[in-house]
């Protein structure tokens, strides 16, 4: 690594990336956590001496998706700040090992559920692991693209299971119980397709709009109670997800890896992609006790990738 000579900024990190060893610049606030720079573009959070305190300790936090990308990130984050974290997802053996990487790195009590959320008995699950969660932070995997002439009503339902209807049963099983300790957080991790709908992603847009309405209108209801409802659309972080999204269009269009992803960072005024622990950063900072008086937004994080002002 070495220092830049640009105003505002820190270090070159030299990222172990996905073809293309390339520098990016990143802001000094980003680095403080370093260790080293993550498999999956993210960084794991620990606590030290610059942490802004989330007023969260002790907060018992759901994460879904966490045993990788953003829901990883999420889940480090809520635990560096002293929540007690219950992870999500379906694989057991990755999700063991992020949960045993982040008890270490933390100190915090971490537990695994292994759970496929988009199903009842998967949430059920979840639930009997942590029945009165503070926090609650819905995400799954996304929705395949496609051709909407292709989509069967099956696919429909699948999309809207995945991406709309778990989060909302999750949220009814839980709001109840935040509204009565007059203390809730509920971020759902939905995507910049909301705001910006994408070609050929019809499932995403769909189901994630139909959510983003749900909790529009709820979050009204609620605020009173000192429980918020918030999205955050992620843009381009380089996770899994995002690799393999890559690595598809690329196959599809007889091209390099490289060359594509190349492409897709040269639509990011930030000229990167998201590291997933920024990710989990601003989604901690939603789950705290600062953030009680946003509700009901929905707050791009993309490098400035989305061109409107609102
Ligand atoms: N990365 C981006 O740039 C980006 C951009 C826009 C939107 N998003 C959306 O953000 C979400 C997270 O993306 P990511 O990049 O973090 O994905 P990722 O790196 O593939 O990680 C997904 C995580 O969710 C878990 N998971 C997936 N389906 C699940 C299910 N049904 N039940 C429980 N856990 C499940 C996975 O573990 P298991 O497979 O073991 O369950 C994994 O831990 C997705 O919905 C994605 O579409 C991402």
């Amino acid at each position: 690594m070495e220092r830049s000579d640009k105003p505002g900024w820190g270090t070159f990190v030299k990222r172990d990336g996905f073809g293309d060893d390339r520098d990016f610049p990143t802001p000094d606030f980003a680095l403080l956590r370093l260790d080293p720079p993550h498999k999956e573009g993210g960084r794991i959070c620990e606590k030290d001496g610059n942490h802004m305190d989330l007023g969260i300790s002790g907060r018992k936090a759901i994460v879904c998706g966490a045993s990788a990308g953003l829901g990883r990130a999420t889940a480090a984050a809520l635990a560096a700040d002293g929540a007690t974290v219950w992870l999500a997802a379906r694989g057991a053996d990755r999700l063991a090992a992020t949960a045993a990487d982040i008890r270490a790195r933390t100190g915090a009590t971490v537990h695994g559920v292994v759970a496929d959320v988009t199903t009842e008995a998967g949430r059920a699950a979840v639930l009997a692991a942590c029945p009165d969660p503070d926090i609650l932070v819905n995400n799954a995997g996304g929705p395949p693209a496609g051709d909407f002439r292709n989509w069967s009503r099956e696919d429909w339902i699948k999309a809207v299971d995945g991406n709309m209807l778990s989060a909302i049963f999750l949220i009814k099983a839980t709001l109840d119980g935040m509204i009565a300790r007059k203390f809730g957080r509920v971020v759902n991790i939905t995507s910049f397709l909301v705001k910006a709908p994408g070609a050929g992603m019809g499932l995403s847009n769909g189901a994630r709009s139909g959510l983003t309405g749900f909790v529009g209108g709820l979050a009204r209801e609620v605020a009173a109670h000192n429980v918020t409802l918030n999205n955050l659309l992620p843009g381009q972080f380089d996770t899994d997800r995002l690799r393999a999204l890559q690595s598809g269009a690329a196959a599809r269009a007889g091209r390099d890896v490289a060359t594509v992803r190349d492409g897709a960072m040269k639509a990011i005024p930030a000229g990167r992609f998201g590291a997933a622990d920024e990710f989990g950063a601003a989604c901690a900072f939603l789950c705290s006790a600062n953030a009680g008086f946003i509700t009901g937004q929905n707050i791009v994080i993309d490098g400035g990738q989305f061109p409107g002002l609102l």
